[in-house]
């Protein structure tokens, strides 16, 4: 399922996992509610995304839609930032600055990373929520608002109230209609149509329809451990859409990382081998290229990047090996390189950045 607001590509929340449908599902039912809305979930779950979505199916959706990531602001900033301030409130208060729930006047807010307000800044929202009215910083009206409240946090705020760290009474204020996003390794089955939608994007932001996507790439992506979650995803999909130039996006178009720690089974690597479903012309050189390359990647990665050793794991010469890794333009991950690709015998190597393997 794919639910569409009407403004920008960037508010489609994509899914089709029985827990996404479950999200759908209550996005419907909460429909024109007012109500004040907690979303949680991991970072890159799509909190913010979800809350624009929430905003684009009310019947606010023609007033603005304010999102303040709360983590960004100083304890002395976040005040003036989300309240605003009248000229001369403090130094450097030079003319007056409108609070962000008056920028969102008759819209919605969405204050996201709410678990990382500080306690002092926790009651003055909590004002807010249960008078419906600012104060800005230095002023001394009672700005009225009328706004919708829709909060994100990564943390359980209910633990977090355990441990004192947040106020029952705003909590409770908050979460009035909770909604959770699993994370994206408890919904793999979302993985295909997420990469669909993403290279899309990317691939029509350069003016081009997606190319075919190779079996193996698609089965790294399932097989990889999505830490940042959905974000992870669309950023690996927009360097594809970068980098790939070649008619297909094959295994060389993707990040190494990715392809690498995706699996490192030499039973993984055949997996390139499965007979398509489908009468669609293939093509046998891809196919085969594709293979030596993901083959040469495994006994590279299980040797550590010892060329001999992987040499003797492919039972083929060592020069031989070096001819191959050089024609499917696998040298960075070679010894010696290995430790920044993150391919190690030990498989637990993390690299800081991504690192491309050039196209095979
Ligand atoms: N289900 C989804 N469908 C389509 N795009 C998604 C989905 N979930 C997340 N995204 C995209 O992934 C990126 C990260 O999402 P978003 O910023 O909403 O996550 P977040 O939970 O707010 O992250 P953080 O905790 O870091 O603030 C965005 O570009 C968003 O458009
Ligand atoms: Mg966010």
């Amino acid at each position: 399922m794919i639910a569409q607001s009407e403004v920008s590509m960037d508010s489609i929340v994509v899914g089709r996992s029985a827990r996404m449908r479950a999200v759908f599902e209550f996005l419907r039912v909460i429909g024109n509610s007012d109500s004040t809305v907690l979303i949680t979930g991991e970072s890159g779950t799509g909190k913010e995304v979800t809350a624009t979505l929430i905003h684009q199916s009310s019947r606010r959706k023609h007033r603005p839609f304010v999102a303040v990531s709360c983590a960004l602001f100083s304890e002395t900033l976040i005040e003036s930032e989300l309240f605003g301030h009248e000229r001369g409130a403090f130094t450097g208060a030079i003319k007056d600055r409108p609070s962000r729930f008056e920028l969102a006047e008759g819209g919605t807010i969405f204050l996201d990373d709410i678990d990382d307000v500080p306690l002092s800044m926790q009651v003055k929202l909590l004002r807010v929520l249960q008078n419906r009215t600012i104060e800005r910083l230095g002023g001394t009206r009672t700005i009225p608002i009328n706004v919708r409240i829709i909060t994100g946090s990564k943390r359980d705020l209910k633990q977090m109230v355990a441990e004192g760290k947040f106020r029952e009474d705003l909590y409770y204020r908050l979460n009035v209609l909770p909604l959770a996003l699993p994370p994206l390794r408890e919904r793999r089955e979302d993985i295909p149509i997420l990469m669909q939608h993403f290279l899309e994007r990317y691939f029509r932001r350069r003016g081009e329809d997606v190319p075919p996507v190779s079996d193996v790439v698609k089965e790294a992506f399932m097989r990889y451990t999505w830490r940042g979650n959905v974000r992870e995803l669309e950023n690996a999909c927009e360097r594809i859409a970068q980098t790939c130039t070649c008619g297909t996006v094959r295994v060389g178009c993707m990040s190494a990382r990715i392809l690498f720690r995706a699996g490192a089974q030499p039973s993984a690597a055949a997996a390139p081998m499965a007979i398509p479903q489908q009468t669609v012309p293939i093509s046998l050189d891809d196919r085969l290229r594709e293979v030596e390359a993901h083959l040469i990647g495994w006994a590279l990665k299980v040797s550590g990047g010892n060329k001999s050793r992987a040499a003797e794991l492919l039972q083929i010469k060592r020069s031989t090996l070096g001819d191959r890794i050089n024609r499917c333009g696998l040298g960075k991950l070679a010894a010696g390189e290995d430790a920044s690709e993150g391919v190690s015998s030990r498989g637990s190597s993390v690299p800081a950045e991504e690192s491309r393997v050039p196209s095979v």
